[in-house]
């Protein structure tokens, strides 16, 4: 049996758990990314920041290229960068499958979300929790994903911004039939989980819920528990 998040018009989208590598050891990146394909991971989600759009640095194409060749998993890049264009052939060169721009980041978005479809690769975009979804309106047509930050992007292990959920079901509602995964980063955990999945969110990004675990068996039990919370209060199941 699958679980899948329906639309209140009958889309389906797949509950999927994406580990956020952020919260791994980075002293062996690599081998973190391959204990979380062997505990169950859907996606690698690779955290993007440049120091300017969000407080904080974190890594470029050339970590990601390396880490391209332990798994062949979505690599699902979340772009926290200012600007963001100049970079996109960089990331898709080094073998990102999905490529999240922040609408806040963007100031022609149209223009970026085609150009990453045009490099081959599935467009995102994302929201900070206090900017309203208004902004995903005129480019429905244009993206893959959308990404809703349940905590303001910059670091990790910080707490859920609860005001977003109804922000989540809002989403969904305009996403309508559109095959559009929606996504949510920060705070997510067992408890969490369930709280978005039952808004209407179907990939779970999970960086300190996983990776404090320290072990492969703990990720493995915290990727299902998430998981598990997701699926039991996701809106349909088929
Ligand atoms: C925050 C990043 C998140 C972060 C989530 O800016 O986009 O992906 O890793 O971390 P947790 O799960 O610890 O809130
Ligand atoms: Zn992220």
């Amino acid at each position: 049996m699958t679980t899948t998040t329906q639309g209140s018009d009958g889309a389906q989208r797949p509950i999927l758990v994406a580990p956020s590598i952020l919260s791994a050891d980075f002293s062996r990146l690599g081998d973190e990314v391959e204990a979380v394909v062997r505990a169950g991971a859907d996606w690698i989600h690779l955290d993007v920041m440049d120091g300017h759009f969000v407080p904080n640095i974190t890594f470029g194409p050339p970590v990601v290229k390396t880490l391209r060749d332990r798994t062949d998993l979505t690599f699902d890049c979340h772009l926290m960068i200012e600007p963001a264009d100049p970079y996109l052939g960089a990331f898709a060169d080094a073998g990102c499958d999905i490529i999240t721009v922040h609408a806040e980041a963007c100031t022609h978005l149209d223009r970026t979300l085609q150009a990453i479809r045009d490099l081959g690769r599935k467009a995102g975009v994302s929201i900070n929790p206090a900017t309203p979804e208004s902004v995903l309106a005129y480019v429905l047509d244009r993206v893959d994903l959308i990404l809703l930050m349940t905590v303001n992007p910059g670091f990790g292990g910080q707490a859920f911004v609860e005001a977003v959920v109804d922000k989540i079901e809002r989403v969904r509602a305009m996403v309508g039939r559109r095959p559009i995964h929606i996504e949510v980063d920060g705070g997510i955990d067992a408890d969490t989980a369930s709280t978005v999945a039952a808004a209407g969110a179907n990939v779970l990004v999970a960086g300190t819920a996983i990776f404090s675990g320290r072990t492969e068996d703990a990720y493995r039990e915290r990727i299902a528990a998430i998981r598990a919370a997701a699926e039991t209060t996701s809106r349909s199941t088929t």
